[in-house]
C-alpha cells in the first residue's frame, strides 16, 4: 500500500520522506491555510521533496473555472495532481482533464455512486473520506470496500486513496481492504512507529548492555 501524507507542513513532509516511507502528499485549502507562504510555492516545494503525486485543490465550482485552475496547477510541477470536488461540474472537469492528460484526484467522496462516476469520467485517484463518515455514525471503511469491489468488477484503473484518516487502525483496515493508498495526517504517521513493547524491550536491551560494558 502506498502511504501519502495529508499535510502541507514542509518539515513534517521532509522528515517522513527521509524515512523512505512516503509515496505522495495530499493537500486541501484547509491544510494550506495552516501554513505560511504562497500556495504555488508550497506546492512546488512539496513536489521537490516527495517526487511523487502531490494533490493541490481547485476552488472554482464550475467546470470551466476548474479546468483553467487545473492547467495552472499542473504547470507548477510534473508531480501535481489536481484535486477536483465531487460535483456534476467537477465530473465534467475530470472528463476534460483526462483528455488533456492532467492527473486528477476526485475529493469529498462519500458514496460508492460518486466514486463510480469519478472513475467513469477518468479520475486518476478517488478519495473516500472515511473519518468524516465515522464521525456521522457510518462505517467509513464499508465505503472503501464497496468502491474497491466496483472498480475490481469492471476493471476501472482509478486508484483509491483512503482519506480523512483519524488513527492507525484506519491504516491497518485500509491495508487489509486492498486500497491502493492511504493518506494520513503526520500525527497518525508518527503513531505507526510506536508500540509500548518496543520501548520496554529497547530499555531492557540497553540496560543489559550496560552490564556487558562493565566487564573487564
Ligand atoms: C484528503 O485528501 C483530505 O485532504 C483529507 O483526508 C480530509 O480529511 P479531514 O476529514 O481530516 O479534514
Amino acid at each position: 500500500m502506498k502511504i501519502f501524507l495529508d499535510t502541507a507542513h514542509i518539515e513534517h513532509i521532509r522528515t517522513a520522506a527521509e524515512c523512505g516511507c512516503v509515496d505522495g502528499v495530499t493537500t486541501n485549502p484547509t491544510l494550506i491555510s495552516r501554513e505560511e507562504g504562497q500556495f504555488e510555492d508550497i506546492v512546488r516545494e512539496i513536489c521537490e521533496i516527495v517526487q511523487g503525486p502531490v494533490s493541490a485543490e481547485v476552488v472554482s465550482t464550475d467546470a470551466d473555472g476548474m479546468v483553467e485552475e487545473a492547467k495552472k496547477l499542473a504547470d507548477i510541477h510534473e508531480c501535481v495532481v489536481v484535486k477536483i470536488p465531487m460535483l456534476l461540474e467537477g465530473v465534467k472537469a475530470l472528463h476534460r482533464l483526462k483528455e488533456l492528460g492532467i492527473k486528477t484526484n476526485c475529493t469529498l467522496v462519500f458514496s460508492a455512486n460518486q466514486a463510480l462516476l469519478a472513475a467513469k469520467a477518468g479520475a486518476t485517484f478517488v478519495s473516500p473520506f472515511i473519518g468524516r463518515l465515522d464521525d456521522a455514525g457510518h462505517v467509513g471503511m464499508d465505503l472503501v470496500r464497496e468502491v474497491l469491489a466496483i472498480y475490481e468488477n469492471y476493471g476501472f484503473e482509478t486508484e483509491v486513496i483512503v482519506a480523512s484518516v483519524r488513527h492507525p487502525l484506519h491504516v491497518v483496515e485500509a491495508g487489509v481492504s486492498g486500497a491502493h493508498i492511504t493518506t494520513m495526517p503526520y500525527a497518525v504517521f508518527e503513531k505507526m512507529f510506536k508500540h509500548p513493547f518496543t520501548d520496554v524491550g529497547l530499555e531492557r536491551f540497553l540496560a543489559d548492555w550496560e552490564k556487558v560494558k562493565g566487564r573487564s
